[in-house]
């Protein structure tokens, strides 16, 4: 994608010399996982859209390239993002554009709003589960969408579209953010039970009403949505990234130094914090920023488990092994959100991790590593190999790092400017 290495972040292996002390301030993106469904949202209104504080990741390229497709205009210059859906001349996203990322399935909420019909290919899984989209379509059923799913192909029709309640059978984050946007145009009051409570869905309500919907409740398990007859134009910012920030956090624990971050919403990632501090690192919490101290050594956490906000992130939970990894002492972690998220500890081993996978229990006998060649696994993980590779005695490189593109923006920069011995390389080299 011409955009991805035009922008500079492309980068297919990163090098790290392990050992340096992270020191300085680092400043957070906007948030990956709030900005894609906006994104999406921004087809809904048919106007314009603009967007600050967006990150330059390759998601929100692919993004951009479904929107071109549909007919948008979109143009990022720097980190502004400015979108008019006014030419949206399609209803169907080409299977070429969906399979780039798993998030695309959030069209379809947004194409059956703004077109009544939405065609879409299954988004398929990834490394760390099947991830399948039966909740989405279960709850778009009950609302009077006609699903009609054939093979790796979803078409819907919302001609039938009505207001009602959805249970969800778990707080999906893309089912919730999908329902949002099916219900927000249109006729009827649609309550969501059982909804996600991730700070990302409330910076989707935040931007939706700032088009003229009336959406509320998002962060308490349930939204209750008010039709509105037609979105407008707006102008919004990003909420920070609070995955980045618990990746810097962690990365300062396990190499040692004292880094400061901002903006961060420390609330956002308390059970990162709380694990953090529990393993000795000195966390002071600002209202708008973060400051982890760490000397390095640290003792194991003794038992990590991921849950639906607000309990543990997934998204953090390779980070927080990689800590563990090099603490002393021993400790678990148990992944419950995905069924496949705990790849990353087989390439830990490689550096000279003590790891044991049970199904989705991992034993962690923190302890020295040692530089290696490893892979990442999936976005999270890869930035997980970078925080044990900084703790690490010397040279690691990190394999399939375009992974990383997808959700850090100057990944390499940002360490790099703090003291950690990093480089990107792209297939040159
Ligand atoms: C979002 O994914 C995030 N992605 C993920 O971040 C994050 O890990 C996840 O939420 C959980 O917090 C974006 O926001 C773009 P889910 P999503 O629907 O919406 C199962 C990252 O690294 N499920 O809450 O796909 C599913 O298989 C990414 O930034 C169904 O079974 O997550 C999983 O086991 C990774 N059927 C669990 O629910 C469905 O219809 C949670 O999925 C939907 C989900």
């Amino acid at each position: 994608m011409p955009d991805i290495v035009a922008g500079g972040i492309y980068m297919s292996a990163v090098k790290i010399i392990g050992k340096n002390k992270l020191d300085g301030s680092v400043r957070i993106q906007g948030c990956k996982n709030s900005v894609l469904p906006i994104i999406a949202a921004s087809v809904v209104s048919g106007g314009r859209s603009v967007i600050h504080n967006c990150p330059r990741l390759s998601d929100v390229f692919s993004s951009i390239a479904i929107l071109r497709d549909l007919g948008a205009k979109a143009d990022l210059c720097g980190n502004t993002l400015t979108i008019d859906s006014s030419g949206v001349n399609s209803d169907t996203v080409r299977p070429e554009l969906m399979s780039a990322m798993r998030s695309s399935v959030i069209f379809l909420g947004a194409l059956l709003s703004r077109c009544g019909a939405a065609c879409i290919s299954m988004p398929g899984g990834c490394d760390i589960g099947a991830r399948p989209i039966d909740i989405h379509l279960d709850a778009f059923s009950r609302l009077g969408v006609d699903v009609d799913s054939r093979g790796t192909s979803v078409c819907c029709s919302a001609s039938n579209l009505h207001g009602g309640s959805v249970a969800l059978p778990f707080p999906s984050v893309g089912a919730t953010e999908n329902i949002m946007l099916l219900s927000c145009v249109g006729r009827g009051v649609t309550t969501i039970y059982n909804a996600a409570k991730e700070p990302e869905i409330e910076d989707l309500q935040n931007f939706l009403n700032g088009m003229g919907a009336r959406v509320f409740g998002a962060g308490s398990g349930v939204i209750t949505i008010y039709a509105a007859k037609k979105l407008y134009d707006i102008e919004y910012t990003v909420m920070p990234d609070r995955i980045e920030a618990a990746t810097f956090a962690c990365a300062a624990a396990a190499a040692g130094g004292s880094v400061y971050m901002n903006p961060v919403v420390p609330e956002h990632i308390s059970p990162v914090l709380n694990v953090l501090e529990g393993c000795g690192a000195k966390v002071v919490r600002y209202a708008s920023s973060l400051l982890v101290v760490s000397d390095g050594m640290l003792n194991c956490a003794p038992f990590v488990a991921t849950g639906p906000y607000p309990g543990f992130p997934t998204d953090a939970q390779s980070l927080v092994m990689s800590v563990m990894s090099v603490s002393h002492g021993s400790g678990v972690i148990v992944e419950n959100i995905f069924e496949n998220r705990l790849r990353h500890a087989y390439e830990l081993c490689k550096m000279g991790a003590d790891i044991s996978v049970h199904g989705r229990r991992a034993v962690i006998n923190g302890g020295e590593l040692h530089g290696a060649h490893a892979s990442a696994c999936d976005l999270r993980s890869g930035a997980a190999l970078a925080v044990a590779a900084f703790a690490a005695d010397g040279e690691t490189r990190i394999d399939k790092a375009e992974y990383i593109n997808r959700g850090y923006d100057g990944f390499t920069e940002k360490f790099r400017s703090i003291g950690a011995n990093i480089e990107g390389m792209n297939d040159d080299g």
